[in-house]
């Protein structure tokens, strides 16, 4: 059996009972129910099983039902020919005289009997700008670890939906590793428990229900989000690389599509502009070869509640239409400005919230999240609440409202999706009192509901997952998105490592990553030109600052940068990533990304756009601190018989490095040195 037939073997609900000749039943469960008549436990009983083919891809369904209550629980499995992962996730209904309370409903809960000494589990962990910290620890005997993100919305930052279970020790090329990933944006729990013994090792995840059980009433069904199962014994760059494949071909809603290098306009002009300003940022984007604008906040809202240069994040968010006093041409005007200039033009919003100081909240104070007993705990800009979208009739207004911009502008092509606050009032005058727990779940089927009625209503509208930097990385969001805002920290030396970290899971076409101004805005760190475009070049390359604080030679160097990554966009953007050199144990970073399976330059299923990228391309990035730092690299993602020439792009000084075989090798010269190099196949 592989690794992935043996986690997918069971589901381990509250109640069953152990193998033959152990007296205990499972009380380490994924399901976990109270029963309408106060009964605490389930005994599942396998009833069915199913195939079928759905587009292609196959879904193996499994049916249980409880021996004595009218309680079922069925399991699907969906697999693909193309790619290595499986999604996994349950539905529970039942029919019993009154609600039953789940405690538990994980989307995967299984005993992992896979012989190891040791078991160690790789997790996300961070906090705003602070992204995508690599986190690991060992899962010692009678241990459980858990990880669990309880923010409601912005949950990818305390902890990362997703995790890598080793079975014995495991580096990017070799060990036994489980990868787990839940297509959630909500609260989630994810939990390794290693028996006394370290015989047996049971992997749950799924939504967090610590916040209260979901009260689930007869005939309505409770589906858990899916979990995305990977499983390698060639280590966790092969993890990563099945996660980046499957998001790509089955996830993304234009996964195998470049994506295109925009300015977003947030860190060149803040909420301080007229039409001018823009205008001004579209040539300048325009001039060094971009190919969108891309408007951030401050568009919107009116009178006294206008977001204006004076209110900033104090007014407005729920009142969506165009601020007319400072843009009286509206925002057809700009998007066809835009085009004029070759660009597509993109919009920020911030759908899910609400300011005190906005005309809906005076309208509507009942859409607020909030328990009624308390004071309203307030976030950003002292005003700042997140609205119920357990209601529909909230989720109906922002869709209708958020509907008349977007036909205001035909030629709209990309949406940022914003969301600056976590859910700290939880309380929902839609739900019954005692369905106040529901809230959490509720919220983000809620939030999904609206993600689909937009992309049903634009499907051409690419979106950027954004919540005060990379709140919303995770997969569930990605669903509907094509990318995520990585992280407010756009100072490239920080960004190293929060790349390093979110490529253990997303692929670096939905990670945005924006070349900005020297001295960094949140950082204050100064790095060169070159590094901040080398850094961004890993991912999908855009720009956060005004052409205009550029000088000519620097809009030069740009314009040469920004046709580079063109050339390289297709490798990049849809190629296969090895991780090559850790900056968390050198004094660099390295990556590849190949075209194609291990440099064979095929193309396995050919690039986005049909464009075709350069066989592999390799980045290497020094850190802060580094005087003269010799690099020797193992080119890991070329086949051991490559024979290939390289040249390096992006630099007026090249660094003059040699390759024998798969060994790359060179100086880097001090900090914030790097250098991007291009391989090509000559057998
Ligand atoms: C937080 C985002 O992460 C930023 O990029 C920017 O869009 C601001 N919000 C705008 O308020």
């Amino acid at each position: 059996m592989s690794g992935l037939e043996i986690a997918l073997a069971g589901y381990l609900a509250f109640g069953q009972l152990l193998p033959q000749g152990q007296h205990e039943i499972v009380k380490h469960a994924g399901l976990q129910a109270i029963h309408a008549d106060g009964a605490v436990t389930l005994r599942l009983r396998e009833e069915g099983k199913a195939v079928r083919d759905e587009n292609g891809a196959t879904v193996t369904t499994v049916r249980y039902k409880d021996e004595r209550y009218p309680f079922e629980v069925t399991r699907h499995v969906k697999s693909w020919s193309d790619c290595d992962a499986v999604e996994t996730w349950v539905e529970i209904k039942h029919s019993e005289d009154g609600p039953v309370k789940l405690l538990r409903a994980d989307s995967f809960a299984s005993a992992v009997d896979v012989p190891a000494k040791e078991v160690g589990v790789l997790s996300l962990t961070g906090k705003w700008a602070r992204e995508a910290n690599v986190s690991e620890s060992k899962v010692a005997n009678g241990q459980i670890v858990e990880l669990a993100s309880k923010a409601g919305t912005r949950n990818a930052w305390e902890s990362n939906a997703a995790m890598m279970v080793s079975f014995g020790p495991s580096d990017e090329e070799s060990g036994q590793v489980l990868g787990v990933a839940l297509e959630w944006t909500g609260t989630t729990s994810r939990r390794i428990r290693r028996s006394w013994d370290g015989k047996r090792t049971e992997v749950f995840a799924g939504v967090d229900m610590t916040t209260g059980p979901y009260t689930l009433d007869p005939g309505k069904v409770f589906t858990t989000p899916r979990a995305v199962l990977v499983w390698s014994a060639k280590g966790r760059g092969e993890v990563s690389r099945q996660f980046h494949r499957w998001a790509r071909n089955h996830l993304m809603p234009h996964g195998r599509e470049l994506h295109p290098v925009l300015l977003n306009s947030w860190e060149g002009s803040y909420f301080s502009f007229t039409e001018k300003t823009l205008t001004d940022m579209m040539d300048g984007v325009k001039e060094m070869g971009g190919e969108m604008f891309v408007l951030d906040d401050g568009w919107f809202g009116r009178g006294k509640y206008a977001r204006d240069d004076k209110n900033q994040d104090k007014t407005g968010l729920g009142d969506w239409y165009v601020n007319e006093e400072k843009l009286p041409r509206g925002l057809g005007y700009l998007a066809d400005e835009a085009a004029r200039r070759g660009l597509k033009f993109g919009l920020w919003v911030e759908p899910e919230m609400v300011n005190t100081r906005s005309w809906l909240a005076e309208e509507h104070p009942e859409w607020l999240l909030r328990e009624e007993k308390r004071p309203l705990a307030l976030g950003r800009g002292g005003t700042q609440l997140v609205l119920d979208y357990t209601n529909p009739a909230v989720r109906d207004r922002i869709f209708s409202d958020l509907d008349k911009v977007y036909s205001s502008i035909p030629s709209l092509a990309y949406i940022k999706w914003d969301s600056n606050q976590n859910i700290v009032n939880p309380g929902s005058t839609f739900l019954p009192a005692d369905r106040q727990p529901n809230l959490w779940y509720d919220y983000t089927i809620g939030l999904y509901d609206l993600l689909a009625r937009f992309q049903a209503k634009r499907p051409h509208v690419m979106v950027q997952a954004c919540a005060s930097g990379g709140g919303h990385m995770d997969f569930g969001f990605l669903r509907y998105a094509d990318e995520f805002w990585t992280s407010d920290d756009t100072d490239p030396y920080m960004r190293v490592f929060i790349q390093w970290g979110a490529s253990q899971f997303y692929p670096a076409c939905a990670m945005a990553c924006h070349v900005t101004a020297s001295p960094n805005h949140q950082t204050k760190r100064e790095t060169p030109l070159k590094y901040r475009f080398d850094v961004a070049m890993c991912g999908r390359m855009g720009f956060e600052l005004h052409p205009k604080d550029l000088k000519p030679d620097e809009i030069e160097f740009a314009k040469r940068a920004v046709s580079d990554y063109k050339r390289i966009r297709p490798t990049v953007q849809q190629g296969d990533l090895y991780r090559l050199a850790s900056p968390y144990e050198n004094p660099y970073s390295a990556l590849m990304y190949v075209n194609g399976e291990r440099g064979t330059g095929n193309g396995e299923r050919g690039t986005g756009n049909g464009e075709r990228g350069p066989d592999a391309v390799v980045f290497v990035l020094g850190l802060k601190d580094n005087g003269e730092k010799p690099v020797s690299l193992n080119l890991t993602g070329l086949a051991e018989n490559a024979n290939c020439k390289i040249s390096e792009i992006n630099a007026a000084d090249p660094h003059g490095a040699a390759l024998e075989g798969r060994n790359l090798r060179l100086t880097l010269r001090g900090p914030y040195d790097s250098a991007v190099f291009v391989l090509t196949r000559i057998d």
